[in-house]
C-alpha cells in the first residue's frame, strides 16, 4: 500500500470523467487565430489571451490531475506516462500541451512496478548540499531535467527543501539539510538547472513537512515569525534563485488548518509576499474540501486518485457555478498554471520524441556530485587516502561487493542494469530497496590492481573479523536505508552494523568506516576507528566515486550540511511524535525550538555534537588571513585570504557565522556566507561574502518586516560551526529595516 489515502470514491468517473472521456465530448472548434502563440507577448498577457478562448470545462480540466499508475485496483488513464507520477491533459485545440509528471530532485523516477524506466541518478539531495557548491547543484539539475524530457516530462516534482528538524526523518536524503540560507542557495539552484530545460519543476513540501511519522494528519505548530525565519526562508531563498514554476503544497497541517486549504501559507505568504505567479499543486492524497482548499490557495489537484473525493472536479464546477468559488479564483488558478507553461518554454519548446540520452556522460555529472558531496568525517594518522602498494584489502558488508544504497519512496530513481541486489525487504512501498550497480569492491580492485581485495558480506562480525585482521586495511561498509513515509526509528544503524564495525576495528587498527546513509547516525565504535568517510547516498555511479576518494584521485571537499548529534537526547524532541503504525492519529508537533534549527539549537542549548555543521575534512589543510568586514551599500561584505598550506591540491569551504554582540536572536550565531575555493598547493585566493541581509534581521509578524538591529556583530570565519581554525573581526551594523522580501525600505 503506497498511501494512507485507500478511500477512492467510486464515483469519480461519474463526476468526472477520465481524460480521454473528457476529451471526446463535443469540443468547440479551433480558433483561426492564436494570438497567445505569439513569442513577442509576455507569459501573463499569453495566459490571459488564451483563457479568453477556453471554455469552463478547458479551464476545470487544468486544476485537476490524474495518478500515472494503476492505483486501488483501479487502471491508470491511457495517457499517462506508465509508472509515472501524474497526468494533466492539455487544451490541444488552442494548442497548449498536456502536462507530464515524474518525481523528483535525484532523477527521473518510476512508480514501482515491472516496467520502471533505467535512469541516472545524482547522489541524494543531501550529498549535493553537502557539496556547498551551488555550480554543482545546478549542473545536477540540468541533467536529470535533460533526461525527464528526454523521457517525455515536462514537469518534475524536485526541489525539495524542507529543513533537517529531525535527523530520523525519512526524507532528509531528498532535501539539503538544517540551514535556511545553505539548503535556499542550493535546492534553488537544482530547480534552475531543471528548469533550464522548459520543464517546469516544484519547491516541495510546502511547508514543515519534517518528520514522515504522522505526516498526513499532524498539525505542525510553530511561531509564526520562527517559522519565517526558518523553513519558510529556505523556500523564500530557493524561490528566489530559481523562480520555481510550481509549488507543492505538503500533506501536514501548519499551526491549524491542512497545508494545501492553509491561506496563511499559500495566500499571504506564497502567492502576496513573495510574489509568487506560479501555481500550487498538491501533494498526491494532501487535498482535503473544493471551497476552503480553492480560496485558499490551491490551484491544482495532483494525483487526484489518491484523495478521498475528487474535490476539484465536479464539486470545483458547482461550487464556482454557486458563487462559493468565485470564478475568478478558476481562472487564476488556470491562469497561473499556463502562464507558467508559457513562463518557461514548454508551449514553445514542446516535448519531442526519440530524443537520446548519453548516459556516459549523464553517469559522470552524477559521479562529480558524489565526489563534491563526499564529507571525510575523520582521519588520524593519515589513514586515508590509501596508499599504492597494498597488499591486501578487506572490503567488508554494506553489499559493497554489488552497488551502492539509494533512499526509498516516491523519489526512487531506477538504474540501467537493474538492481544490484534483489530480495531485500522492504519489497512494496516505500521500497523495494534499491542498490545501484556501481559496486565499491570492483572500483577498489581497479585502483589497486596488484592488491588482493577480498569481500566479506558482515552478516558474521566474528568471521569479518578474521578476514580483517590478515589484511593490511578493513573497509566496513555500513548502511542506513531509509525512505519516505519511514522515519528511522533511532539514530543508530540498523542490522547490527556497530557490533559489526566494533568487531572489525578490534581486530585491525586500520579500519576505514565508509557510510552510506539518508542522514546523521550515531557512531558508538567512533574512538576506535582511524577515519570515517560518509558517502550518503551516492548516485549511480557511487562505487567509483567512493574509490576515488579513498584512494586520493579526488581530494574530498564535502562538509556536513546538518549536525550529527552524540544522541537522540540533545535533539528538541528525544523521541519522535506520532505512532508509525497509526498514520490516521491526529497530534500535533510542537516546534518549540522556532528557527533554532540544528546547530543554532546545539548552540542555544551548549550540547556538543558528534560532528559539527559545516565540518568536512581534506587530504590537504587550509589557513584564513586578513578577514575584514564592512557595509557597503547597505550590504555587509566580508573579505578574507584563504591559502592551501598542504601538499595537494583541494577544495576549502570557508564559512562565515555571524553573531550579534546586543540584538537578541533564536541562538548565538547563524550561517551568513560561505565560498567553494579551488587551490594548488601553496596557492591564496582572496575570497568576498556578500551577506544575504534577512540573516541579520528578526522577522517582525505584525508589521512583515525583517529588522536589523543596530550594533556590533562579530563575524567567524571558521571551517565548521564548532569554530575549528577560526578568526573574527567585529563590525558596526547599522539599524535597517527591510521589507518582507528582504528589500531595504525606503525610509
Ligand atoms: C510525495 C511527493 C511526490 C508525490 C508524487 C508523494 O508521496 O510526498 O513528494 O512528488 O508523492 O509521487
Amino acid at each position: 500500500m503506497r498511501f494512507r489515502h485507500l478511500t477512492i470514491v467510486a464515483a469519480l468517473a461519474a463526476i468526472f470523467p477520465a481524460a480521454t472521456a473528457v476529451a471526446a465530448a463535443a469540443e468547440p472548434p479551433e480558433p483561426a487565430q492564436k494570438p497567445w502563440l505569439d513569442r513577442s507577448l509576455g507569459a501573463d498577457e499569453r495566459a490571459t489571451l488564451a483563457l479568453q478562448a477556453m471554455t469552463q470545462k478547458e479551464k476545470l480540466r487544468w486544476v485537476f490531475a490524474y495518478f500515472g499508475h494503476d492505483f486501488a485496483g483501479k487502471k491508470k488513464i491511457a495517457e499517462a506516462l506508465p509508472q509515472s507520477a501524474g497526468y494533466i491533459p492539455g487544451t490541444p485545440r488552442l494548442g497548449l500541451p498536456a502536462l507530464f509528471e515524474t518525481d523528483a530532485g535525484v532523477g527521473v523516477a518510476s512508480q514501482s512496478g515491472p516496467n520502471v524506466r533505467e535512469r541516472t541518478a545524482l547522489p541524494s539531495g543531501l550529498m549535493t548540499a553537502s557539496s556547498w557548491d551551488p555550480k554543482v547543484a545546478y549542473a545536477g539539475g540540468a541533467m536529470i531535467g535533460a533526461e525527464a524530457r528526454a523521457s517525455g516530462f515536462n514537469v518534475m516534482l524536485a526541489g525539495g527543501v524542507n529543513l533537517m528538524r529531525d535527523p530520523r526523518n525519512g526524507r532528509n536524503f531528498e532535501y539539503a539539510g538544517e540551514d535556511p540560507l545553505l539548503a535556499g542557495v542550493m535546492v534553488g539552484q537544482a530547480i534552475k538547472g531543471i528548469e533550464s530545460n522548459h520543464v517546469i519543476s516544484t519547491l516541495k513540501h510546502f511547508a514543515l513537512n519534517d518528520q514522515e511519522t504522522g505526516r498526513n494528519e499532524l498539525d505542525a505548530r510553530i511561531d509564526k515569525a520562527a517559522l519565517r525565519m526558518s523553513d519558510l526562508l529556505a523556500m523564500e531563498l530557493a524561490f528566489e534563485q530559481s523562480g520555481a514554476g510550481s509549488v507543492m503544497c505538503a500533506y501536514n497541517r501548519v499551526n491549524g488548518p491542512y497545508s494545501c486549504e492553509n491561506a496563511y501559507l499559500l495566500n499571504d505568504v506564497l502567492k502576496r509576499d513573495w510574489g509568487f505567479k506560479g501555481f500550487v499543486m498538491s501533494d498526491w492524497g494532501a487535498v482535503h474540501s473544493t471551497v476552503a482548499a480553492a480560496n485558499n490557495g490551491l490551484d491544482q489537484q495532483s494525483g487526484s486518485e489518491f484523495d478521498k473525493s475528487p474535490y476539484f472536479a465536479g464539486a470545483l464546477m458547482e461550487a464556482v457555478k454557486t458563487g462559493a468559488v468565485p470564478q475568478s479564483r478558476l481562472d487564476d488558478m488556470v491562469h497561473r498554471i499556463v502562464r507558467t507553461m508559457f513562463a518557461k518554454g514548454l508551449v514553445d519548446d514542446p516535448l519531442k520524441e526519440g530524443v537520446a540520452i548519453d548516459f556516459d556522460r549523464n553517469g559522470a555529472v552524477s559521479r562529480a556530485t558524489a565526489e563534491a558531496g563526499m564529507v571525510l568525517l575523520k582521519n588520524e594518522g593519515r589513514a586515508l587516502p590509501l596508499a599504492a602498494g597494498l597488499r591486501t584489502i578487506a572490503v567488508i558488508g554494506g553489499h559493497a561487493d554489488a552497488g551502492v544504497l539509494s533512499g526509498g519512496g516516491s523519489s526512487q530513481v531506477y538504474p540501467r542494469g537493474g538492481m544490484a541486489v534483489k530480495g531485500l525487504k522492504p519489497d512494496t512501498w516505500p521500497g523495494p530497496v534499491v542498490y545501484y550497480p556501481s559496486s565499491p569492491l570492483r572500483a577498489i580492485q581497479a585502483q589497486a590492481p596488484d592488491a588482493r581485495v577480498v569481500f566479506d558480506d558482515g552478516s558474521d562480525p566474528a568471521r569479518a573479523a578474521r578476514v580483517a585482521a590478515q589484511a593490511d586495511v578493513a573497509l566496513v561498509f555500513a548502511n542506513q536505508w531509509v525512505g519516505e513515509a519511514n522515519d528511522a526509528a533511532s539514530l543508530a544503524l540498523p542490522d547490527g552494523q556497530d557490533a559489526l564495525v566494533d568487531a572489525v576495528a578490534g581486530a585491525n587498527k586500520r579500519t576505514v568506516v565508509v557510510l552510506q546513509n539518508g542522514g546523521p547516525v550515531a557512531m558508538p565504535w567512533l574512538a576506535k576507528v582511524p577515519a570515517v568517510l560518509e558517502a550518503w547516498y551516492p548516485g549511480t555511479s557511487g562505487g567509483e566515486a567512493i574509490a576515488n576518494v579513498l584512494f586520493g584521485k579526488v581530494n574530498p571537499s564535502g562538509h556536513l550540511p546538518a549536525t550529527f548529534p552524540a544522541s537522540e537526547q540533545q535533539l528538541p524532541r528525544p523521541k519522535l511524535d506520532g505512532d508509525p503504525k497509526n498514520p490516521e492519529l491526529q497530534f500535533a508537533v510542537d516546534y518549540h525550538e522556532g528557527a533554532a534549527v540544528g546547530y543554532k539549537w546545539f548552540d542555544l542549548k551548549g550540547h556538543k555534537p558528534l560532528f559539527p555543521f559545516g565540518h568536512g575534512l581534506s587530504y590537504t589543510t587550509f589557513a584564513y588571513s586578513g578577514l575584514a568586514g564592512q557595509v557597503k551599500d547597505g550590504r555587509l561584505h566580508v573579505r578574507f585570504k584563504v591559502t592551501n598550506t598542504g601538499s595537494v591540491a583541494g577544495k576549502d569551504v570557508p564559512q562565515v557565522y555571524v553573531a550579534p554582540a546586543g540584538a537578541k536572536w533564536e541562538a548565538p550565531k547563524r550561517l551568513a556566507g560561505w565560498d567553494k575555493v579551488a587551490l594548488q598547493p601553496g596557492e591564496s585566493k582572496d575570497v568576498e561574502v556578500t551577506v544575504e541581509p534577512r540573516v541579520l534581521g528578526m522577522f517582525d509578524e505584525a508589521s512583515r518586516t525583517w529588522r536589523i538591529a543596530r550594533g556590533k556583530y562579530k563575524l567567524v570565519l571558521a571551517q565548521d560551526a564548532a569554530g575549528t581554525g577560526a578568526s573574527s573581526v567585529t563590525v558596526d551594523v547599522p539599524a535597517a529595516v527591510l521589507d518582507v522580501r528582504g528589500k531595504a525600505q525606503k525610509r
